[in-house]
């Protein structure tokens, strides 16, 4: 079932050569999309449709499970979000790439979605859960605010006709969010990342990436930014537990 080819836009892979760390990229190179991303799409939605339904369930399910935890520090994991200082300096901007697909599941659990589709391999994928808040340049919570990612699977491919590893939630009252799903891995020209979309209520999109701390890939990445790494620490069930904030740019 995992046939998907990896093939990122001339952009995404030279990143070193051409590439610089600013949203405005995203309207250049990779401006036409996923090179049939939309067909592949289209195609996509018709042949999830018998599926449609277990996959609704089972999202639901996932959500109901953490409506109530999304905000709740696990035991022994990491630090709360709210512990997290905050700075104020706007979380810079990083292109989109070419493998964004507007229209993802709501769901804060990934691998809850890409278990219902299996397009990509996520069992046996070390899980990975990041938490944190969005806020102001004044450090103050945005409330509501929605927050879309995309990332690849444990091979480096992206679900480019389906929302496999993909999903959108908004954050709670207090500008906290939490996902759930597999650590990323890298691809050709790429360190792990996860890419992320977000927005406070009626405000402009953020689009930028998070990188993972002590990825080897980072120095050959031309994409890569400092200041979007992400300490990951391992929890007691083995998988990885992370915080990232993200600050919105003042309007
Ligand atoms: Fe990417």
């Amino acid at each position: 079932m995992r046939t998907l080819v990896d093939t990122p836009c001339h952009a995404h892979l030279l990143a070193g050569a051409a590439l610089v760390l600013a949203i405005a990229l995203t309207a250049t190179a990779c401006g036409g999309g996923d090179g049939g991303g939309g067909a592949n799409q289209a195609a996509a939605t018709a042949a999830a449709a018998s599926t449609a339904s277990a996959a609704a369930s089972a999202a639901a399910t996932a959500r109901a499970e953490l409506a109530t935890t999304a905000v709740a520090t696990p035991a022994g994991t990491a630090t709360a979000a709210a512990d997290t200082p905050c700075d104020g300096v706007p979380t810079a901007s990083q292109a989109e790439g070419p493998f964004y697909s507007a229209g993802s599941p709501e769901t804060r659990d990934l691998i809850a979605n890409a278990a219902s589709f299996q397009r990509l391999t996520v069992t046996g994928s070390t899980t990975l859960e990041v938490r944190g808040r969005v806020l102001t340049t004044d450090c103050e919570p945005v409330a509501a605010a929605w927050l879309d990612f995309w990332q690849t699977d444990v091979a480096g491919n992206y679900d480019n006709s389906g929302y496999e590893l993909r999903g959108h939630q908004f954050a709670n009252a207090s500008g906290e969010y939490l996902l759930r799903t597999v650590m990323p891995a890298e691809y050709p020209g790429r360190s792990p990342h996860i890419h992320v979309k977000v927005r406070a209520p009626d405000g402009p999109v953020l689009t930028t990436q998070i990188y993972f701390a002590g990825e080897a890939g980072n120095a050959r990445d031309g994409l890569f930014d400092a200041s979007l790494l992400m300490e990951v620490t391992t929890a007691p069930d083995g998988g990885l537990v992370g915080t990232f904030d993200f600050v919105l740019p003042a309007r």
